[in-house]
């Protein structure tokens, strides 16, 4: 059956006839979906009736930074054709209900703010502009602004609790990053992005502006970053690791000009948002190389790049390449007011410094031991230059190696060591490690979702983030200034798709980086999160929807495979569908608790529909149809394969990593539930380096043709096929012969079944021996190291 008619058939009698799905009074929950949940929210006894007739009065000392009510009254008059008249709060007027003050408080925080609603008015106070702004925010999503299917906004008036806020950010420092310079962004998406950011009550957009793949900013003293810089010939198609590479054959590329920038900087601070640009060095600088070769330490020619990784063409220690970056950093300084200025510092290979007669020279002239040092001596001779300016660096945390420059904040990515130490050092962090904080990881199954660079931060381990790490004092802890998110573009081609990463995982973020730590609370957090959704859809936001991803609790049973299905909301928000032939659309609707059985092989889809829960509220028919819009989550793949491996009893030598244990232990190898592609999927067993010996023990003598081994190849991720497995049969248990020696290697990427043949074989028991790769090739992640080998599943036929 259609998915569509079950549901008009089932819903909206639900919705609309149910008195469960009814509030029981007609207050608006509107109230109870702020994000980030503020610090104290208490509601109060009583009703309050808001007018849209609204006036502000204003103590114009809080116009300090910015002008902190225009984006709010903006919005309103958009969205409900009213402008609300702006007056001095010292005035005297004639004031009725209708009414926000906003007034001084010196006591509170600058980001602080205390927000009352009750029937007398609206009051706010706060010591500074970004206070004023961002109750307004609060303001904005209390009164669900940003969506016109509130009946509110044509009724012209607001029933609300009344309530008492009292809020301020955990932290000082709450960021978003854009990589531009792997993919270049329209600057009115630039907007968008900003817009997002404060909505959410972050404060920081850090703009990756240059790097090996182009040159985003206009330098007028340097026309050929321009002409040169800003472009490449064409962009890698696929993943970086696919073998063989392929090109789209497309010049890219674009930069933004100094007006256009003025325009983003100012845009933003009316939001709160400052913009801190990165000029990328000494790394990453291929594209300034292609258009200024004398900047490198060979001749070159050097071209913009046009695949992905670390290049070993970097800017050389020498004076050209000192004035350059300093006339560079002149032009970005005049247009960004940023107290910080971000000059890389990560991933810099040091081979054409090693190979330079003019690096070594300069290195004995210095006293300097080793590459690491001459790096060092490059960012802390940038960081004078930036210092003499009145601004401070920030680095990537590779600026810790080959000593600290003196006033340098760290960006901790490569985990959270690099931030600990710095903190130990008495040096500011800003915590950005990995998982949880690159949104260019995959959030759910690569099976189900759009190329990424891999890894696994779902949305739940975003929200959990704590930019404080263990082990530090309370004093080195004041140090961890906050946290960001970064969105690298490789894979991302288009604003819709870095939409779809960074949203709804920065808006986690954008919580755990707000709201106190004893008031995080993830179910909580999640449907107010659902709550949102009608507001970024009328804000035009791709956002991903795994958050309405229903559960399949998977267990392995006697007669097969069960499956529990569980929503995350209860109806009427949530529906569950199931399939077994998603392709002619056939999806079933299942209930939430209910278990289904899998006996024989198939492969099983499910996925959901999910409903605001503000859609209730919504009154008039037409508005109500397009509510009714539900939200579809991604697909995601049961895939049941059982073999007479199911029925043996398996033993496993040595234990698999605590890490890759499998679901409910090494019985994962032989349950029938097979691994997808996804390491992080909780099917696989993986160990690190050492032989792996399996024993399966079946109860009677059982007659084999063949088997199958599933197995896990990604180079990015240090996982390589093993070199080889060896075979042996018993059929008393005790003394085994050889069945064989199988070759492995050499298997391409992604999830593969390697099937060998053991024709006219009986045996009570089988043993694998399998030999992982013992080291990683040089040139490859990871080269030195021992490999990943990752198991699922062992299947005898
Ligand atoms: C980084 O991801 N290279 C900072």
């Amino acid at each position: 059956m259609d998915c569509r008619q079950i549901y008009t058939f089932l819903f909206i009698p639900f919705l609309f006839i149910s008195g469960q799905a009814q509030p029981s009074s007609p207050v608006w929950h509107g109230s109870t979906s702020v994000i980030p949940l503020p610090a104290v929210m208490d509601f109060a006894s009583g009703q309050v009736e808001l007018n849209a007739q609204l006036t502000l009065y204003a103590d114009k000392r809080l116009f300090t930074s910015f002008d902190p009510v225009i984006v709010f009254t903006d919005i309103f008059e958009e969205k409900i054709k009213y402008k609300i008249p702006v007056r001095d709060l010292t005035a005297q007027h004639q004031r009725d209900n209708s009414k926000i003050e906003i007034s001084l408080d010196t006591t509170l925080t600058q980001e602080g703010y205390e927000l009352d609603i009750y029937d007398t008015g609206i009051f706010i106070r706060a010591s500074a502009s970004a206070g004023v702004f961002y109750a307004l925010q609060t303001l904005r999503q209390i009164l669900n602004l940003d969506n016109l299917s509130n009946p509110n906004h044509t009724k012209g008036s607001w029933d609300l609790i009344s309530m008492e806020i009292r809020d301020e950010p955990r932290f000082p420092y709450r960021g978003m990053h854009l990589d531009v310079a792997r993919h270049f962004m329209p600057l009115d998406f630039v907007k968008k992005y900003i817009d997002l950011i404060s909505y959410y009550k972050m404060n920081t957009f850090h703009w990756h502006l240059t790097d090996d793949q182009g040159w985003r900013i206009e330098i007028k003293k340097y026309p050929k970053l321009q002409t040169i810089a800003a472009w490449r010939d064409e962009t890698l198609l696929g993943h970086y690791s696919d073998v063989p590479v392929t090109y789209d054959g497309q010049k890219h590329g674009g930069y933004y000009t100094h007006e256009q920038i003025k325009e983003v900087v100012a845009y933003a601070a009316q939001r709160g948002v400052t913009i801190i640009p990165e000029i990328e060095m000494p790394g990453h600088a291929q594209a300034a190389l292609a258009a200024y070769p004398e900047l490198g330490c060979t001749p070159g020619p050097f071209k913009v790049a046009k695949t992905w990784g670390v290049f070993e063409d970097v800017f050389c220690p020498n004076e050209i390449t000192f004035t350059f970056l300093q006339d560079v950093l002149d032009e970005v300084m005049d247009l960004f007011p940023s107290k910080y200025i971000h000059i890389g510092g990560d991933e810099c290979p040091k081979a054409r410094w090693n190979e330079s007669a003019f690096c070594q020279d300069l290195m004995k002239r210095e006293g300097l031991k080793n590459a690491e040092e001459l790096q060092s001596y490059f960012i802390q001779r940038m960081e004078k230059y930036v210092n003499s300016k009145g601004r401070r660096i920030i680095g990537w945390d590779e600026i810790l190696e080959g000593g600290l420059a003196p006033d340098a904040t760290v960006m901790s990515w490569r985990g959270t060591a690099g931030g600990i130490a710095a903190a130990k050092l008495d040096h500011d962090v800003i915590m950005t490690p990995g998982p949880p904080c690159y949104f260019d990881h995959y959030q759910s199954d690569p099976a189900f979702e759009p190329l990424a660079i891999g890894g696994y931060t779902p949305i739940e381990k975003v929200y959990e983030f704590d930019p404080v790490p263990q082990g530090l004092l309370p004093k080195e802890q004041t140090h961890i200034l906050g946290g960001q998110g970064n969105v690298w573009t490789e894979y991302m081609t288009t604003p819709s798709h870095v939409q779809y990463m960074a949203f709804p995982r920065a808006i986690a973020l954008a919580e755990a980086l707000w709201t106190p730590t004893e008031k995080k609370d993830w179910k909580n957090f999640s449907s107010r999160l659902i709550n949102h959704f009608d507001r970024l859809d009328r804000m035009d936001i791709n956002y991903a929807t795994h958050v309405i991803m229903p559960q399949a609790d998977v267990e392995s049973q006697p007669e097969g495979l069960s499956i529990i299905w569980k929503s995350t909301m209860a109806p009427p928000y949530q529906f569950i569908y199931m399939s077994q032939n998603p392709q002619d659309e056939v999806w079933q609707l299942v209930n939430s608790g209910d278990t289904f059985m899998l006996t024989t092989p198939a492969n099983i889809y499910y996925k959901s529909e999910t409903f605001a829960k503000t859609s209730q509220h919504t009154s008039s028919s037409e508005e109500r149809s397009e509510s009714l819009q539900p939200k579809v989550s991604p697909v995601k793949m049961i895939s049941y394969n059982p073999s007479k491996s199911r029925t043996s009893k398996i033993s496993v030598s040595p234990q698999p990593s605590e890490r890759y244990p499998g679901r409910g232990g090494i019985k994962a190898l032989t349950d029938g539930l097979i691994g997808n592609k996804f390491f992080n999927g909780q099917d696989w067993c993986a160990w690190d380096g050492d032989r792996v010996v399996i024993d399966l023990k079946f109860d009677e003598l059982t007659s084999i043709d063949s088997f199958t081994l599933g197995i896990l190849s990604s180079s990015q991720a240090w996982i390589y096929p093993p070199e080889s497995v060896e075979v042996k049969g018993s059929t008393d248990l005790e003394n085994y012969i050889d069945l064989g020696t199988f070759d492995l290697s050499g298997m391409p990427a992604g999830r593969n079944d390697a099937k060998f043949q053991l024709p006219g074989t009986k045996v009570k028991a089988l043993r694998f021996s399998i030999l992982p790769v013992q080291e990683i090739p040089s040139g490859m992640p990871g080269a030195g190291h021992e490999a990943w080998t990752f198991i699922d599943e062992i299947s005898i036929y």
